[in-house]
């Protein structure tokens, strides 16, 4: 990889001395240096004290659990200046909507009690308030909580954990159904969670958790969903087999598009459902790809190797014969691999995004200036790279002017291509 310059150390860090759920001992497979937190754009005045932390993850060669070996506190990340809004993407709020629709047909009666953690801007509860059920968000984040609240949508600022859920539960009985989006896989201490789930859950209720799927992950070389936010991605052996630890199983699944592959998980306490066919047929079919050997996530690690590379070539070709290149969505992704990558402004020389709050600053680590959707469409670059690859067909749709008008795309998921 590029040289990067040498980094300030923080020592608001944790690191993992082994698994994180079943106290398994950890395998190194993949280590990235030096890297910023994923969402912490910043201006140029704050460069001098940029906070850094090693990513490196691993698998525990027990619950074969996927996580990060070290992770920052978490209240490094979701604070009042969270920039994530999950309504920012059309599809993702159709794809709430549905969720919405769909846990609401399976689950619940009039009157029922619907718990969220990691809420956001209650894109998902909204729906759900609408209808009439009775609604909470459990969010840290400030700014994303009160967008939420503005919507009407009841909001507890805090992490969820047995306190909070003791409180809940004091305030407003036991929950029919609690979900949790993108979320679950944010939190370092799952047993928080369950215990949390345990207070909070009604005897027969039903948690459903959403996340990025391990199995996706891979088989895209899709290394950038490794973020300092990540701290796990979920296999469905690894979910089962924790969820089992912790007193519940999973009784359903279903694959979802989300986040370039996302795993849909309903969970209970034990033996209160009967169990779909699906998640034999998932379990089976992640034991014939060796999901519980060590053997697919090393091949991982190289072919991300090859694929940092390949993007390198690839950006530096652009530069020599001096051909900008824009970012297309300053994601949280993005962050790992321009750092891992040592891909700076020399390379991109902009980046734009739809977030207010990232607009005006520079990318974590990189310094890449982040500006206005505006810009790509005023002055587009000769290529973009689509940093937000899985918002792709909501984007390539929507700039199909640039192409049109003789812009390449390059991407890097599945492989590094330009066209
Ligand atoms: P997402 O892939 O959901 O993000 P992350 O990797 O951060 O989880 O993409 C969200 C970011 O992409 C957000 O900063 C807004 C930006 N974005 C655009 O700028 N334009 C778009 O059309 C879309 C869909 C996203
Ligand atoms: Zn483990």
């Amino acid at each position: 990889m590029r040289p990067q310059t040498e980094p300030a150390h923080s020592t608001l860090k944790r690191a993992a001395d082994a698994c994180r759920v079943c106290r398994g001992t950890l395998e190194t497979i993949i280590e990235f240096g030096p890297m910023p937190l994923a969402n912490a754009f910043l201006k140029a005045e704050d460069f001098e004290r940029e906070y850094f932390f090693d990513l490196a993850a691993g698998v525990c060669t027990r619950c074969y659990m996927f996580q990060l070996l070290k992770q920052p506190e978490p209240a490094q990340m979701f604070h009042e200046h969270y920039p994530f809004f999950t309504g920012s993407s059309v599809r993702m709020t159709e794809h709430f909507r549905h969720f919405a629709e769909t846990v609401q047909a399976r689950f619940l009666k009039p009157g029922s009690f619907i718990v969220e953690i990691g809420s956001n801007d209650g894109t998902f509860l909204e729906p759900l308030h609408r209808a009439g059920h009775r609604c909470l968000g459990v969010e840290p984040s400030a700014n994303t909580a009160a967008r939420a609240i503005s919507k009407g949508i009841r909001t507890h600022l805090d992490f969820f954990s047995p306190g909070t859920a003791k409180q809940i539960l004091g305030e407003s009985g036991h929950a029919n159904l609690i979900t949790a989006a993108n979320c679950l896989c944010h939190i370092p201490e799952p047993q928080n969670v369950f215990e949390g789930l345990n207070i909070l859950l009604h005897e027969s209720g039903v948690a459903v958790f959403e996340d990025p799927y391990w199995g996706d992950v891979m088989e895209r070389t899709a290394y950038d969903q490794i973020y300092d936010e990540h701290v796990f991605l979920f296999s469905v052996s690894s979910m089962t087999s924790m969820a089992g630890r912790f007193g519940f199983e999973v009784f359903d699944l279903e694959p979802q598009w989300t986040h370039g592959g996302s795993m849909r998980y309903y969970l209970s306490r034990k033996g209160n459902k009967s169990i779909s066919p699906k998640v034999t047929e998932w379990l089976t079919r992640e034991k014939s790809q060796g999901f519980t050997t060590l053997k697919p996530y090393h091949g991982f690690r190289e072919r991300c190797e090859i694929s940092a590379e390949k993007l390198i070539l690839c950006l530096e070709n652009f530069k020599h014969q001096s051909q900008p290149v824009a970012g297309y969505a300053a994601t949280s992704k993005s962050t790992t691999v321009l750092n891992y990558c040592g891909v700076g402004p020399d390379l991109i020389s902009f980046i734009s995004d739809t977030t207010p709050e990232k607009q005006g600053k520079y990318t974590p680590g990189t310094h890449i200036p982040v500006v206005s959707f505006e810009t790509f469409q005023k002055t587009p670059p000769k290529a973009a790279v689509l940093f937000a690859w899985n918002h792709a067909d909501e984007i390539l749709k929507k700039e199909s002017d640039f192409q049109a008008k003789g812009g390449q795309w390059i991407h890097y998921i599945p492989d590094v291509r330009v066209e």
